[in-house]
């Protein structure tokens, strides 16, 4: 699964990015989601897009159109997750949705991420992940079928990271950062009955490493054409 699309060589979650992800042999795309001030759903890594674009502004206290006139890299924009949906769902047989957001409420972007899955009959072809567990149950709540991906690492924070969270969520995958492996008691993570999706694996060694796993479900990567061929290998 490309990380934020092909992001080792364009702009991260931009359509461009998707795109050269889908011709260097990538099975699906990871992309981050956050809700513009008038309520359309974008697809960026941060709230603010300074690193980003070069000007300090918060998604959240901007529209779309103001959004869109700036430069997300190499004259891309900022697209919407209607536009990747439309663009991309036929291409990939997976797209993992990250909802970011690391308050107890969230404007209400699960309602029009929900919306957005019925519009496209998305649902097959989804897998919604968090960090925040909140954001999670409140997808389960509206989209009762649908995948769901508990995203941990180990600088959530300590109620986020709680080890009763999956039997609540009863999420599809754990999507573990590869780097938990790395700490005794992070390990035994791997050695739960979830399907592993892991993350962001980018070197040869990391790769050959998690392949070798046979409950590792999906591999991450900002590089997707040095996975593919390594698996193809
Ligand atoms: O889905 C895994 C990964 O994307 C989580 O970290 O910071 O790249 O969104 P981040
Ligand atoms: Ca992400």
């Amino acid at each position: 699964i490309a990380h934020r699309g092909a992001s080792a060589s364009e702009p991260e979650n931009t359509l461009k990015a998707f795109q050269t992800a889908y011709k260097l042999g990538a099975d699906g795309i990871e992309l981050d989601i956050h809700l513009t001030k008038d309520g359309k759903i974008v697809v960026c890594h941060d709230n603010n897009i300074k690193r980003i674009t070069g000007k300090p502004l918060k998604i959240a206290h901007s529209s779309l159109a103001q959004l869109r006139k700036l430069d997300f890299g190499k004259g891309e924009k900022i697209p919407t997750l209607d536009e990747v949906f439309d663009g991309f769902l036929k291409k990939f047989s997976i797209i993992n949705v990250e909802v970011k957001s690391t308050g107890l409420s969230n404007h209400g972007v699960e309602e029009k991420l929900a919306k957005c899955l019925k519009k496209f009959k998305a649902h097959d072809k989804v897998l919604v992940s968090s960090f925040n567990p909140f954001n999670l149950l409140r997808v389960k709540n509206l989209v009762p079928n649908l995948r769901l991906g508990y995203l941990m690492c180990r600088e959530q924070n300590v109620i986020a990271r709680n080890r009763l969270w999956p039997s609540v969520l009863r999420p599809h995958s754990l999507n573990l950062d590869q780097n938990l492996y790395k700490y005794a008691r992070h390990r035994t993570l791997f050695k739960t009955d979830y399907p592993k999706w892991i993350w962001t694996v980018n070197t040869l060694k990391d790769m050959r490493f998690w392949i070798a796993r046979n409950d590792v479900e999906a591999i991450i990567t900002n590089y997707p054409d040095k996975l593919r061929k390594l698996i193809e290998k």
